[in-house]
């Protein structure tokens, strides 16, 4: 069976849907993601994720059926908008399918062209799946142990400027 994904910059009315998609994550993926046992998610927290402004700070979220299944996210600071920091989640019935590398590397494609030339990332030691996908991807990058953790920092080529992909634009296509 095959099952239609696009992906999209995120909007404020994905909200509710930032809502349903945390109670469909493993203790496991929230624990990898936010590298902490965060139990609830305040709706102060969903409404920063969800709003950004497609600039310093911006989310690509990966749809089925019409519900937010995964997001990539990258910040960058105001003092250095050629450095951003990257995050990335997929649900847990959609891992292994190709949907985080999907956005991570339209995430990239898309910080390069807004001129980032550095990405970091934080990753737990054990995290084979995320591991892979920056090997593979990101070819080059150094990992870098900073306590319990490890800090990815990755290159990204210059890429000509262009317009960001039509929001709704076709994916892949995908079973769980
Ligand atoms: C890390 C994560 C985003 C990867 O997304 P995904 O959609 O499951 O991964 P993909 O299907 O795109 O596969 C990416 C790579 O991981 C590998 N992979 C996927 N699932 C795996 C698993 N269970 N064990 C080992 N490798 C795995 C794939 O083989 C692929 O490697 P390749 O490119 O060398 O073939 C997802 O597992 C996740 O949300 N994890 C919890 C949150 C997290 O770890 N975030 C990263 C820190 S911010």
């Amino acid at each position: 069976m095959h099952i239609a994904v696009t992906t999209r910059p995120v909007q404020p009315e994905d909200e509710a849907l930032f809502h349903r998609l945390w109670p469909r994550l493993s203790r496991e993926t929230v624990h990898r993601r936010f590298h902490a046992p965060v139990r609830t998610l305040p709706a102060g927290t969903v409404r920063y994720l969800v709003t950004v402004d497609h600039d310093l700070r911006e989310a690509l979220v990966a749809v089925v059926g019409g519900e937010v299944v995964g997001v990539a996210r990258y910040d960058r600071p105001v003092a250095d908008p050629s450095t951003a920091e990257v995050a990335v989640l997929v649900e847990d019935a959609w891992q292994g399918v190709g949907l985080g590398r999907q956005l991570v590397a339209e995430l990239t494609s898309l910080a390069a062209r807004r001129g980032v030339r550095t990405v970091t990332a934080t990753v737990q030691p054990d995290n084979r799946p995320v591991l892979g996908l920056v090997r593979r991807l990101l070819p080059g990058s150094t990992v870098t142990p900073d306590d319990d953790v490890l800090v990815v920092t990755s290159r990204l080529d210059p890429e000509p400027v262009s317009e960001p992909p039509a929001p709704d634009s076709p994916l892949t296509t995908a079973s769980p």
